[in-house]
């Protein structure tokens, strides 16, 4: 596994994400071989998640800047003891510097892509090596309506409101979800709305409410999609106070918001619920797991976990969400996705709001087997990628990796 080439250059520059902020991108090369990787940005990010490095901000090459001049004098030449050596080396370097997880992430990936290329691999094979895992396809979330952060002010809805798919196999619950997006859209626009869309290419329901958003999408769903829906309800940004949360103009204590969000799930087909409470309200997901199974809900914990295998445990949700930015390399995502089926729980493995036309999330979800993904609506070409390099992860046997993300 090991890859025999020392690293011989590490370049670290600022790119934009899809709501054209800069981010991080970095090149990895492994003598002749490049690979390269980038980290997506959270607009809120959730308050037990690695976080972003204090030195970056700027775009084009960021040579001079410390983190630039830390990486190259830390990694160039040496020879690390694989993807789990070098990840080890970073998060050191994070510990010590507060280099970030972008920075991190990013050229973690850089060098699975470089690794995965000198190995004669997919990405999608190297990361199902590396994670020791059983892959398969996911099922999608589509993203159709986006509220919370992404509405001016104190966020007081759902983050998201999605569409789930069942029609058979991933290339057919694409054709679901151009479907489904496409009838949400009309009926926007005939409605006399202009369809306005988030960073995560959800529309912008105005101040329509989580009821409205929820029946509009189930008429939106042709029968033989024979979709349901999820919500993100993203708890963590609606919290009034500890235990009390904001949604649409009220105050709920967790268990009466527990029971509205129930009441939500049954009248409207509700499937999946994500973060319905703040990460540290944990006696409120222990009371509403039984409720929600009980209600045929599946409960998902992203902010809860923070992708981070020792925050990982049974009895509080379903699913753990993974997001390889809130980890910060690829080793730990992997740990996470582990620590996960250890628990005996699924795996969701999701993009960030503000997203670049990275697709390593799509080889993830295939090497972990994860039950879901969630990339987005299906519209620019931040989530587009991502559409695309699923559709050709169905094709079996990837070619392998030539460093960069994309065909
Ligand atoms: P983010 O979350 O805003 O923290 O990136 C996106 C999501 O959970 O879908
Ligand atoms: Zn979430």
């Amino acid at each position: 596994m090991t890859p025999a080439t020392p690293i011989t250059e590490v370049v670290l520059r600022g790119i934009l994400d899809s709501r054209a902020r800069p981010t991080v991108e970095a090149d990895v090369s492994l003598g002749e071989v490049r690979g390269r990787g980038s980290c997506p940005v959270a607009i809120a990010p959730g308050r037990l998640e690695r976080r972003r490095g204090l030195n970056t901000g700027g775009l084009g090459r960021l040579r001079d800047g410390p983190a630039g001049r830390l990486l190259t004098d830390a990694l160039t030449g040496c020879s690390p003891d694989g993807q789990a050596g070098l990840d080890a080396r970073l998060r050191e370097l994070d510990d010590r510097h507060e280099l970030g997880a972008d920075v991190t992430l990013a050229v973690s990936l850089a060098y699975a892509r470089a690794s995965a290329a000198v190995a004669g691999r997919s990405l999608c094979a190297w990361l199902t090596e590396l994670g020791s895992s059983t892959p398969g396809p996911p099922r999608l979330l589509v993203n159709a309506f986006s509220g919370g952060i992404h509405r001016s002010g104190a966020p007081d809805s759902f983050q998201q409101v999605m569409a789930i798919p069942h029609a058979g196999s991933l290339i057919d619950d694409v054709h679901a979800a151009l479907e489904i997006y496409g009838a949400v859209e009309r009926g926007i626009a005939e409605g006399g709305g202009t369809p306005a869309i988030s960073a995560s290419s959800g529309f912008l329901p105005g101040d329509r409410d989580v009821s409205w958003q929820l029946g509009t999408l189930r008429r939106a769903c042709p029968a033989e999609t024979k979709a349901t829906l999820g919500v993100d309800v993203a708890a963590e940004h609606l919290l009034a106070a500890p235990g009390r949360y904001r949604f649409q103009g009220r105050e709920h204590a967790s268990a009466g918001f527990g029971a509205l969000l129930l009441d939500l799930a049954r009248a409207h087909g509700v499937e999946y619920v994500e973060d319905p409470f703040d990460p540290v309200d944990t006696d409120a997901w222990r009371a509403f797991l039984p409720a929600a199974r009980e209600a045929g809900v599946t409960v998902v914990g992203d902010d809860l976990f923070a992708s981070d295998a020792t925050r990982v445990r049974p009895g509080l949700a379903d699913a753990v969400l993974l997001k390889p930015s809130q980890a910060g390399t690829v080793t730990a995502t992997l740990d996470a996705a582990r620590a996960a089926r250890d628990a005996g729980l699924l795996l969701v493995v999701s993009h960030r709001s503000g997203e670049t036309e990275d697709t390593a999330m799509c080889d993830l979800a295939v090497a972990v087997g994860a039950e879901w993904i969630k990339v987005g609506g299906p519209r620019r070409g931040d989530r587009i990628a991502k559409y695309n390099q699923l559709i050709r992860l169905t094709e079996g046997t990837p070619p392998p990796e030539t460093g960069l993300p994309g065909p």
